[in-house]
């Protein structure tokens, strides 16, 4: 196994406090916040898919167990963070593994108080009595919706004898996504890990592919290099689609054989202690571009070299994408597969005939984080502490008889996770072969 630098790494308890503090201090006075942990789901009969926390709930506590809730009371003298969780049981533990418990819990994740999730319904009534407004993700976990409206009701009911029930919901999301889109230096550091590791499975595949090959096996490749290394999971379904099938933007099934001749596009990447990284590298299946392909990718080279150069501070988040789109644009029109002008062109969006996404995402705790794109109808600006994507593809579908045969069925996407930094951006997905004369001469030293 490769060092891959694991000193002082993750997020400390210190930080995890720091997190609630901030939210607190965001939220009206005289308010509660309620934040459910992911549900569990099943897979099939009794087999489940395995957990992951949610990003928010991991994101205040740093706990990773099902069954839990967390309030947030800020101003509240008995304490202010309070979590409900799964009770201690040694004969359960025996079937399905450690629980931490409410006990340990309060030192452990150092936090004011901890109950056992089964009293819920009873301790947090007289938590939300008396509080004007309920901070909570609503519309999104049914079960936690139905539990929320349940206790206000029960408030209302004894409203006669008792305090009224809060008069105002408010999303919590809003607040909260705000602190998870700007990173903290420990974050950055983890999510620098999960690209480092995910390079080593994009390296394990580009190496291992030879035409003959299935996509599923240089799936293998990745998620082998992504689980030795110390990541338990992609940060998403891996992406390994030859051929026609790169021209698929969110294709999955990967189970063809790869051809002689064929582009292989893997976007893949993996999550490391909840942060994620989510890269793309578009290679000939035989070690060499054909010159079709060749030109294809120097233009979504070029387009995504310069979209990076455009992350900086004070720059639209927009501004990437615009640099994408002229170059793509500008290059279609160069080899004849865009006519016209170029300014028509950006005009009526022809372009997306080949180019139809946008040119990045936030990536965070999830590939696809959370933080607004807009403010006000505005395109924000960058800030030191955002990460974004940068994925320019070109994709002639296989069966787009406008264009020449020769061109058709080519898909290529070039994708890293870039960091806003004060001065400008720091590329954290280095390290895999990208240019032409670096993805050849790295096949071609595999081959030898
Ligand atoms: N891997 C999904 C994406 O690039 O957005
Ligand atoms: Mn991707
Ligand atoms: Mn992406």
């Amino acid at each position: 196994m490769l060092d891959l630098g694991t000193s002082a790494m993750g997020i400390t308890n210190r930080e995890f406090k720091k997190r609630r503090k901030e939210l607190m201090a965001r939220m009206e006075p005289n308010s509660i916040g309620l934040l459910s942990s992911a549900p569990e789901c099943l897979r099939n009969n009794d087999a489940e898919y395995q957990y992951r926390q949610s990003s928010d709930f991991y994101y205040l506590t740093g706990f990773s167990e099902p069954q839990a809730i967390l309030a947030l009371v800020p101003g509240r003298q008995q304490g202010e963070v309070i979590l409900f969780c799964r009770e201690k049981d040694i004969e359960k533990e025996l079937w399905t593994g450690y629980i931490l418990g409410p006990d340990a819990a309060i030192n452990t994740l150092e936090i004011d108080d901890a109950y056992p999730i089964a009293d819920v319904d009873d301790i947090i009534l007289g938590l939300i009595e008396g509080r004007d407004r309920i901070y909570y993700s609503m519309g999104k976990d049914d079960n936690f919706d139905g539990k929320v409206m349940a206790w206000v009701k029960n408030i209302r009911n004894n409203a006669k004898v008792g305090p009224p029930p809060p008069s105002e919901f408010q999303v919590l999301d809003h607040l909260l996504h705000e602190l998870r889109l700007i990173k903290s230096p420990a974050e950055i550091k983890l999510m620098e890990k999960a690209a480092k590791i995910s390079a080593e499975g994009h390296k394990a595949a580009m190496r291992r592919c030879n035409p003959g090959i299935k996509e599923y096996q240089l799936e293998a490749e990745l998620q082998y290099a992504f689980v030795r290394n110390g990541s338990r999971s992609p940060a998403y379904q891996s992406i390994v689609g030859a051929g026609d099938n790169a021209c698929v933007l969110h294709y999955n099934s990967n189970n063809e054989e790869i051809k002689k001749g064929d582009l292989v596009l893997i976007d893949a990447g993996c999550e490391y202690d909840y942060y994620a990284s989510d890269i793309t590298r578009t290679f000939p299946a035989s070690g060499k571009f054909t010159k079709e392909q060749r030109l294809i990718y120097e233009i979504v080279l070029h387009a995504q070299e310069e979209s990076i150069k455009a992350v900086r501070p004070g720059n639209t988040w927009n501004a990437p994408h615009d640099v994408s789109v002229a170059i793509i644009a500008q290059g279609l029109l160069d080899l004849g597969l865009l006519t016209g002008s170029l300014s028509q062109i950006l005009k009526s969006e022809e372009y997306k005939q080949f180019y139809m996404h946008r040119v990045g995402h936030w990536i965070g705790m999830d590939v696809h984080d959370v933080g607004d794109y807009k403010i006000d109808g505005h395109w924000r600006l960058l800030e030191p502490g955002m990460v974004t994507t940068i994925e320019p593809g070109i994709y002639i579908s296989p069966s787009d008889t406008s264009v020449p045969k020769k061109w058709r069925g080519i898909g290529i996407r070039i994708e890293d996770d870039i960091l806003v930094t004060k001065t400008g951006y720091k590329v954290l997905s280095n390290g895999i072969p990208k240019t032409i004369d670096e993805i050849e001469s790295f096949m071609s030293d595999q081959v030898a």
